[in-house]
């Protein structure tokens, strides 16, 4: 079968690699019809990880059983389904406390917790960037999807990873009918953070990022956006909320934070949140940062150390939330209302590309070039 496999720093391609196949009885084979490329993947692709070249990506995944191990009860073949990132087996510590993102089982380093697919330092496991993927623990990760799925992909799809993910940040973050919430990054996540505050009933979220066509998105859906290259966003936080700042926030875009300018400074975000939030006001964090970071700017960074103004944070009696999401904890009442038209994730999808063109889209989505907001990959039509 044919993936976009990570050759090294800024360099994926398109090769064939030993099929997915059933490896066990709870294996679940899924022909991927839609898989997106992720901020994650940005990460990677960077070589800011350690990501091993000769692995392929792919977290964000969608498609049609086409094969079921022995031991699958409930998943068909032919069934449309979504995929978590989270790789989980429902019966850990973890996953019975919903905890998915954490994992036990499905990561084999005793010392850690938690598994995805195509990940550095999260699991073995192949990505869905490919023809087809296997699916681990099949019944527990399978979302099955309605008889809409084929014609909704790019809907269902968000799913996978960025839908829940926003609404992640805004659980962690608590968002509560009537909230005012401010969103760092515009990126697909922060733009999926947005929806969810207003679906969660925010009375006025503000996002902020530079990238005039992502902010433009936010706007779409009624969010304030704010562009942090041509004003303080803080004091436009505190001028939009009487001088008090928000009630919560959430922090989409990581350890990468920069300036406009590009000078990265891995604190940026936090310590904007920490001053942009009202006293005991809660963050949801759920930009990555990592344990170390070799190719960053400075050497706190460097040592995934970050300077926090934790003397604020503790003065004002705030809360911040912190990890990867635990994407099966929402993604079923999430399908639901993208299922009965209240939510519609897609607006946020700019192109929609056979698996071949994915070296130049990794190019264009990493360049954050304009209108590049999100890429949905179909392998399907590369197919022989
Ligand atoms: N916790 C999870 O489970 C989870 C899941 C998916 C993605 N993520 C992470 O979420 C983050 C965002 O993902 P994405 O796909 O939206 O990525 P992205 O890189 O496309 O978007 C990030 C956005 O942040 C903006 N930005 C950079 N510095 C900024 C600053 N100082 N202030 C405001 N905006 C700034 C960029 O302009 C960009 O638009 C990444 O770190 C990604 O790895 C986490
Ligand atoms: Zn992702
Ligand atoms: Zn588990």
């Amino acid at each position: 079968m044919r993936a976009v496999v990570y050759d090294g720093p800024r360099q994926v391609s398109v090769k064939d690699v030993p099929d997915a196949r059933i490896e066990s009885p709870t294996d679940v084979v899924v022909r991927i019809t839609s898989t997106n490329i992720c901020g994650s993947d940005l990460h990677m692709y960077e070589g800011r990880t350690d990501f091993e070249p000769g692995r392929w990506f792919g977290h964000e995944n969608l498609g049609q059983v086409v094969e079921v191990g022995s031991g699958v009860d409930k998943v068909r073949v032919g069934d449309y389904v979504v995929l978590p990132f989270n790789v989980a087996c429902g019966h850990c510590k973890n996953c019975e406390r919903q905890l998915t993102n954490y994992c036990l089982t499905a990561q084999p380093e005793p010392a850690m917790a938690g598994a995805a697919y195509g990940f550095a330092d999260m699991g073995p496991w192949a990505g869905g960037q490919a023809e087809f993927l296997r699916v681990p623990w099949g019944d527990f990760n399978c979302l099955r999807l309605g008889e809409d799925a084929a014609e909704r992909q790019s809907d269902y799809v968000m799913l996978a990873d960025i839908f829940p993910t926003g609404y992640h940040a805004t659980e962690l973050a608590g968002v509560q009918p009537g909230d005012q919430t401010v969103i760092y990054g515009a990126g697909p996540v922060g733009l999926m953070a947005a929806l969810s505050a207003t679906i969660r009933g925010a009375s006025k979220v503000m996002v902020i990022d530079r990238h005039p066509d992502r902010l433009r998105l936010a706007e779409s859906i009624g969010a304030i956006a704010i562009d942090d290259s041509q004003v303080d966003p803080v004091q436009v936080v505190l001028d939009e909320t009487l001088g008090l700042g928000a009630d919560n926030g959430c922090e989409c875009v990581g350890y990468q934070a920069h300036e406009p300018d590009g000078e990265e400074q891995a604190n940026l975000t936090m310590n904007r949140l920490i001053a942009s939030v009202r006293f005991t006001g809660r963050i949801g964090n759920v930009g990555v940062f990592v344990p170390q970071d070799p190719g960053a700017a400075d050497e706190l960074a460097k040592q995934g150390k970050v300077a926090l103004d934790y003397g604020m944070f503790w003065f004002k009696g705030q809360h911040i939330g912190s990890g990867q999401a635990p994407v099966k904890k929402y993604n079923r009442q999430l399908r639901d209302l993208i299922a009965g038209g209240k939510a519609e994730p897609s607006f946020i999808v700019s192109h929609e590309l056979p698996l071949d063109e994915a070296p130049s889209a990794y190019e264009h989505f990493d360049n954050r070039d304009d209108g590049w907001t999100k890429v949905v990959l179909h392998p399907e039509t590369t197919a022989v």
